[in-house]
Parts: structure tokens; C-alpha cells; sequence
């Protein structure tokens, strides 16, 4: 798994450039990122802009000394970039990145917030126009120092996963975020069981799981009163039988980033693996590892906490890692 900054290739002496689009929360916590990697790897990436139609957000950034535009069609075409970082709200990246296209923007890579557009036939408009290597996704998930333990954990011991759960809740009741629901939630852990069974998505097989069976409650906790989805429940089958399944809420009090995978290695011993993300701060994550049986045993046990992060780091360790 290669970096954005690491698979573009830079020469020496040329760094990237780079403008973020939405700088509500996600598109902040890229922005501290970005200006992380510009002080701490010097030549790797510089933040030539920021554009929000908020004017607060965008005024909060303007403080900051980063040239702000209100417009990301003047942005794009003033000033263009090669990493454009699409960090609205999820309905608004279709129209981002069919602008992009219509426009012939010229671009290296885009970064956009996950989920790649609101609707499955966005999706699929996007995916004809686009290169598969166009667009990263922040799935950031993946970059959790845990899961690169697991990854290699579960490559020592030739583990094949059998089953996978996952609780993926947070509290989003009178949220102002414009959001299309916990459709934009649910995809993080699926993606993260996906990824860490080794079933990269490729252009030839952009779907590698089968959806069993999805069970969603519709309700108005969202500010504007509309009911959205704030509750699913979803079972997917990946590698031809094993099962995923789990819950994502965006209606619950408490936070929970749960994710448990059961392995079985060559000799038929039976693991199971236990994530915590965020837990109780962003960057506070946990793996336990435990060979199953009739004498249990903790085969692999590791925590990483915020605090012992580098200043300027905390809470954003995964983004730096994504990015470069
Ligand atoms: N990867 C993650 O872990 C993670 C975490 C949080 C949010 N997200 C994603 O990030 C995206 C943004 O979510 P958020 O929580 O930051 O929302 P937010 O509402 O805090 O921020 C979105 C910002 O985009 C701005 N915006 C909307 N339309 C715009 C336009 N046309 N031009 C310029 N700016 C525009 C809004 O004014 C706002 O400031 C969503 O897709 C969300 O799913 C991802």
C-alpha cells in the first residue's frame, strides 16, 4: 500500500501542490495534515489553497495566511493543483468531480472524502469517466498502526479469515452536517473487513463481496428534519462464504469502533481478533489477538494512544500516513 506523496513520484526538488475543497471538519483535519507533511517532509506536498462557501469556515483558514476562494470552479481554474482534496459533505462530491471532468481540469490525483458520491448510479457515472487511479478514497481506516499489526500477523501465521462483526456507531441526533445518512458511516468498517481479507476492489471486479441482506430504520434525527437513515444493519459474503456482518448507527450516545475478525491458520488453530478504534480519543487504538480452544490464550496484544504521537500529529496520524 503506497502513499499518495510515494505513488506520484515527485523529482527531486518539486513538491505537489495541493487545494482543499470543504473545510468544515474533515476538510480541516486535511488542511492540518497537509501543513504537518509541509513542515515536517519539506518538498513533499504545499497547501496552495483552500475554498468553502461557508464564509466562517473559510475566514478561519484566511486567518491562517492560506489563500481562500469562496468558489471551487474559480479555484480550479485560477490555480490549478495536483492533488485536489474533495472534502464537502458527500452529496456535493458528484458535482465536484463531474466539474472536474466537464472542465478538463488538469489534476494529478484527487482525494476525496469517502463515500465517493450519495447514490450507487453517482457512483457509477463516476467510475466510467474516471481512472481507477484518478481518485483516492479516505478510507482512513486502513492506515491505523493496528491493522498494519494484524495485516502482518495474520501474513506470519497464513490466517484465513471466516467470519467478521463489526459495531460502528456515533452520535449525529441534531447534527448541522449535511449528510445523506449512516450509509456514509457504515462503509468505513466494511471497507476496512474488505481490505484487511485482502479483496482490493479493482477495475475488473469493483464489487468483491456479495450484499446478503441490509435492514435500515429511517428516522429525523438530522437538524433539518428530514428522515434519513440513522440505523443498518448489513450482512455481506465475501471469498465465497464467509460471512460479514454488523450494525452502524449515527443515533447512539456513546462512540464505538468495533471491528472482530475470526481466522483459522494452516494447522487449523482457530483466532480471533478484537480492533478498537478511537477509543477513548482519536488515534487510541487497540488489537488483541486470542488463539480460541479449550485453553484460550492471548496470542497478540498492542495499543497505540494519542498522547505518545508527535506535536502537530495527534488526531490526524492516519490522514499523515494516507497522504505521505
Ligand atoms: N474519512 C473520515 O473519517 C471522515 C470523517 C468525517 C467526515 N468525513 C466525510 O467528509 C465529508 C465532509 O464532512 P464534514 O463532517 O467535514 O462536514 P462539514 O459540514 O463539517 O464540512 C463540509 C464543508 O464543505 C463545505 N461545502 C459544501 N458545499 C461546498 C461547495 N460547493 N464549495 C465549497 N465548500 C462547500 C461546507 O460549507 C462545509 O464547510 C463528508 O463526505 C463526510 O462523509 C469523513
Amino acid at each position: 500500500m503506497l502513499d499518495i506523496i510515494q505513488e506520484l513520484n515527485q523529482s527531486p526538488g518539486k513538491m505537489l501542490t495541493a487545494g482543499v475543497i470543504g473545510v468544515g471538519m474533515a476538510g480541516s483535519r486535511f488542511v492540518e495534515a497537509i501543513q504537518y507533511l509541509q513542515k515536517n517532509a519539506p518538498e513533499s506536498i504545499k497547501l496552495s489553497w483552500v475554498c468553502d462557501i461557508n464564509a466562517k469556515a473559510l475566514q478561519k483558514q484566511a486567518d491562517k495566511g492560506i489563500p481562500a476562494y469562496d468558489d471551487y470552479k474559480k479555484a480550479l481554474t485560477d490555480a490549478p493543483v495536483d492533488c485536489i482534496f474533495a472534502c464537502v459533505n458527500d452529496v456535493y462530491h458528484f458535482d465536484i468531480l463531474q466539474y472536474i471532468k466537464d472542465s478538463n481540469i488538469p489534476f494529478r490525483r484527487i482525494i476525496s472524502e469517502k463515500p465517493l458520491t450519495d447514490t450507487a448510479e453517482r457512483s457509477q457515472i463516476v467510475a466510467s469517466r474516471y481512472n481507477n487511479q484518478d481518485i483516492s478514497l479516505n478510507y482512513v481506516m486502513r492506515y491505523s498502526p493496528i491493522v498494519a499489526d494484524f495485516l502482518k500477523f495474520k501474513h506470519q501465521h497464513g490466517l484465513q479469515i471466516t467470519r467478521a462483526e463489526y459495531q460502528w456507531w456515533k452520535d449525529r441526533v441534531n447534527d448541522p452536517r449535511t449528510t445523506p445518512g449512516v450509509k456514509s458511516e457504515a462503509c468505513h468498517p466494511l471497507e476496512l473487513i474488505i481490505y484487511m481479507a485482502g479483496l482490493e476492489p479493482t477495475a475488473k471486479n469493483p464489487t468483491p463481496y456479495k450484499v446478503k441482506q441490509v435492514g435500515g430504520i429511517y428516522t429525523d434525527y438530522a437538524i433539518d428534519g428530514d428522515d434519513i437513515m440513522g440505523e443498518v444493519h448489513a450482512t455481506l459474503n465475501i471469498n465465497n462464504g464467509v460471512t460479514v456482518s454488523g450494525s452502524a448507527s449515527f443515533i447512539t450516545k456513546d462512540k464505538r469502533r468495533l471491528v472482530t475478525l475470526w481466522a483459522t491458520d494452516k494447522r487449523g488453530n482457530k483466532y480471533r481478533a478484537n480492533f478498537n478504534f478511537d477509543d477513548p480519543g482519536q488515534d487510541d487504538d487497540s488489537l488483541t489477538i486470542t488463539r480460541l480452544g479449550p485453553k484460550r490464550q492471548i496470542v497478540f496484544k498492542n495499543s497505540y494512544h494519542q498522547a505518545d504521537l508527535p506535536k502537530g500529529l495527534g488526531g490526524n496520524s492516519r490522514i499523515v500516513r494516507f497522504i505521505g
